[in-house]
Parts: structure tokens; C-alpha cells; sequence
């Protein structure tokens, strides 16, 4: 069999709601390929100095996006990381044009039950605060699915450990790069 492709060459960008495991799966997915890890909301919130929810709440989510835009172009125009994006990066047209021209993007998806169970185990996300996480849940994926279907490399994760997850995301990016060589 041929040598499994260096996946390691650029920036693997994981995409998808809230509660997916972007991060989880990110950092698991790092360290297995001796790469830096990187969440981009960790990025926004050291660069603003202040959490998503006071973002949010301070400044309204337009001024979010133009954050979120400003540091994923600092992050995807340097060395090759692991990136975790916030739930709506990709939606925005700037920031997927952005990830599309830099990054291998990865799109993370599970059942809504798994998402809304994850995405509430912290009080941390201002989309969800105080509404029905399903419901909320739900409708962002009626809209934002067909985006996210836009990824370079698309996985469906289950409730199982997150080692599965990363096992399935470098399979799936191998084979991206084996097509994309053919
Ligand atoms: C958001 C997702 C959050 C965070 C912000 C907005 C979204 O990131 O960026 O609360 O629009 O889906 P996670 O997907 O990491 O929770």
C-alpha cells in the first residue's frame, strides 16, 4: 500500500455546531499529529480581552464576526495548526473564503440529542443562553448545514470517545489528499 499522505502539510480546520467537538476532537487531533493546537475563540477572547458572552453582549454578534474574521486570517496565514473554529466562522462569507483558501476544512457533525446534551454542559455559549438548546440547535442546522456541507472533508461523529472522532478525521483527511493527488 502507498504511504498514508502527509496530512500535516496545512491547516485542518474543524467546522460545525456548537457541542460537536471541535476543540475536544482539535486538541486529541494536535497531539496525535505533533502539530500546534489552535481555538480560534481562546485567540478572540485573549485578543479582545474579555469572553464570547461579553462580546456578545457588549458589542453584538456583527462585531464578533469581524473579530472572529480578523484573527482566523492571523491565524490560518501562519504555520500549519489544528484549528477549532467557533460554530459560525464558516458561515460567514469572509471567514469561509478565508478557510476555504488556507485550510483543509472539516466538517464535524452528530446527532442534535449529542449536540445539545455537550453544548449545554457549560453556560458559556450566548446563542443557547436562556432558550431551548434543541430547538435553537435544530434551527442553526436547518441554515447552516448546507454551508458547512461546502468543508473539503466530511465526518459524522457518534457518542463514542473523541479517540474515534480523531481516527475518523485523519482517515478522512488521508483520503482528501489522495483524491486531491489523483
Ligand atoms: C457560535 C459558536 C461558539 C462561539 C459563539 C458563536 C455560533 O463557538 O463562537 O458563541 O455562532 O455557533 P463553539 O462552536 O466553539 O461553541
Amino acid at each position: 500500500m502507498a504511504d498514508a499522505p502527509d496530512i500535516t502539510r496545512r491547516t485542518i480546520a474543524l467546522v460545525g455546531l456548537m457541542g460537536v467537538g471541535k476543540s475536544s476532537v482539535g486538541r486529541r487531533l494536535a497531539t496525535a499529529l505533533k502539530m500546534p493546537f489552535v481555538d480560534a475563540d481562546a485567540e478572540i477572547e485573549a485578543a479582545a480581552g474579555r469572553s464570547v458572552s461579553d462580546i456578545f453582549a457588549e458589542m453584538g454578534e456583527v462585531e464578533f464576526r469581524a473579530g472572529e474574521h480578523r484573527v482566523i486570517k492571523r491565524i490560518v496565514e501562519g504555520l500549519p495548526t489544528v484549528l477549532a473554529t467557533g460554530g459560525g466562522a464558516f458561515i460567514h462569507d469572509g471567514t469561509r473564503d478565508l478557510l476555504k483558501a488556507h485550510t483543509v476544512t472539516v466538517w464535524l457533525q452528530a446527532e442534535l440529542d449529542v449536540l445539545a446534551e455537550r453544548a449545554t454542559r457549560r453556560d458559556t455559549r450566548p446563542l443557547l443562553r436562556g432558550k431551548d438548546p434543541k430547538a435553537v440547535l435544530s434551527r442553526l442546522a436547518e441554515v447552516r448545514y448546507p454551508i458547512y456541507a461546502l468543508a473539503d472533508v466530511h465526518v459524522m461523529t457518534g457518542e463514542g470517545a473523541h479517540r474515534e472522532a480523531v481516527r475518523a478525521v485523519m482517515g478522512a483527511v488521508q483520503d482528501y489528499y489522495r483524491r486531491a493527488a489523483a
